[in-house]
């Protein structure tokens, strides 16, 4: 069996794309992204992964991640997030689900077509980053309504006190205090329940691994908690305790103004732009006023910093002796970045743009994800009911 057919050329991704972006592995058809061969794909896959849980009692480790949709990814969120899911999701025996946590955006944002269109964007912009649908489940939380059903169960061995104890939730009151306001003002149980939505995501797959940021460390823990209580309660392991991962330190991206680079600092790079606002956006880096002539120190410099995430190692040793040796303008340094960030990015817009364009190909990812999702998700729900007593 040619490797490709059974974990995925790394182009099968694209099997979906208009004709002039692919290169299409053996065996799929011009049908678009159910051809032959994505289906046989998922069947392959399905076959293998029932092979080895049943002969060799293997189970793949579920690695489970939610994205609020809030818009475009910056490149701080590719490097720090995005990327890393990927590279997990790519470990040969990760079983990766990758959600569209669109309930949690609903206790923020509050227009349709804001809502949809993020939605939509966060979706394009995992696919075009490389999550490859037949091997990476990916779905919408809203189309999978066991999570819901379990959010209810959850709610009912979830202490008060825990949730008074989340740091998303002081985070609010305490403004509310700063400013004399009321300390409910605009809290509304969406964002003080947050952590049991999120712990149902969580536990309804049997997650073994959550990938997260360390502002959502605290959350995972939480669903830990609630978790133990109902196992607890039942005397059985009923749900599977699941381990948080934080990405490394060192993806500490930096932003146009230096600080790290976050949409609350409006010193982001979006992750799509077309390319002449990209290349303005890289020419606003602040910089010193060291003249041209002036030998420069590249460990300090945002520029050479945002450089190194896409640079090769010999691409950084020279650029950083052509700081150290002077003559090289910041303009020159900046012109340098935005090529080597735009090659990078160019080939993933053509795939962002294309899905855009026509998002019914999301829809149908988002559809099949869901149905493949609910299947695992209702064996859960099953075995739930029956264990509290509210099933037959
Ligand atoms: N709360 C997460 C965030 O704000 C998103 C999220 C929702 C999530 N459900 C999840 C993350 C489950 C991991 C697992 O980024």
């Amino acid at each position: 069996m040619p490797r490709n057919l059974i974990w995925g050329n790394p182009m099968a991704k694209l099997s979906f794309m208009p004709e002039n972006h692919i290169r299409r592995p053996v065996g799929t058809g011009p049908q678009g992204v159910f051809s032959r061969g994505f289906y046989f794909e998922v069947a392959i896959l399905h076959l293998v992964t029932r092979f080895r849980y049943t002969v060799f009692s293997m189970r793949n480790t579920v690695v489970l991640t939610g994205i609020k949709p809030t818009g475009m990814p910056h490149l701080g969120n590719y490097l720090g997030a995005i990327r890393p899911a990927l590279e997990m999701a790519r470990e040969p025996h990760s079983d990766a689900r990758f959600f569209i946590a669109d309930y949690h955006s609903l206790n923020s944002v509050r227009d349709e077509r804001i809502l949809r269109s993020y939605s939509y964007q966060v979706a394009a912009s995992w696919l075009a980053a490389g999550l490859n649908p037949a091997e990476t489940l990916i779905y919408k939380q809203s189309d999978v309504p066991e999570i819901f059903e379990l959010t209810t169960i959850l709610m009912a061995f979830t202490a008060k006190g825990l949730m008074n104890r989340a740091h998303a939730y002081k985070a609010a009151v305490d403004a509310n205090r700063k400013k004399n306001q009321s300390e409910d003002y605009q809290i509304n149980m969406g964002l003080y329940s947050y952590p049991v939505l999120m712990a149902a995501d969580i536990l309804l797959f049997d997650t073994d691994v959550v990938p997260v940021g360390k502002d959502q460390l605290q959350h995972v823990e939480m669903a830990q908690d609630i978790a133990k209580m109902i196992n607890h309660n039942y005397k059985k392991e009923l749900l599977k305790i699941p381990e948080p991962r934080t990405a490394p330190e060192l993806m500490n991206v930096r932003g146009l103004d230096g600080r790290k680079m976050s949409k609350g600092y409006n010193n982001h790079i979006p992750m799509f732009l077309p390319e002449g606002r990209l290349r303005k956006l890289i020419m606003r880096i602040v910089t010193n006023s060291q003249s041209v002539e002036d030998a420069k120190d590249p460990d300090i410099c945002p520029i050479y910093s945002l450089y190194q995430l896409f640079a090769s190692p010999d691409e950084q040793t020279n650029l950083a002796s052509r700081y150290r040796a002077g003559g090289m303008g910041w303009g020159e340094a900046k012109g340098i970045l935005f090529e080597k960030i735009n090659e990078a990015l160019a080939p993933m817009r053509d795939i962002y743009d294309a899905l855009m364009a026509d998002t019914s190909k999301i829809d149908a990812i988002l559809d099949e994800g869901a149905n493949r999702a609910r299947v695992v998700a209702g064996q859960t729900i099953r075995r739930l009911r029956g264990a509290i007593g509210v099933g037959r």
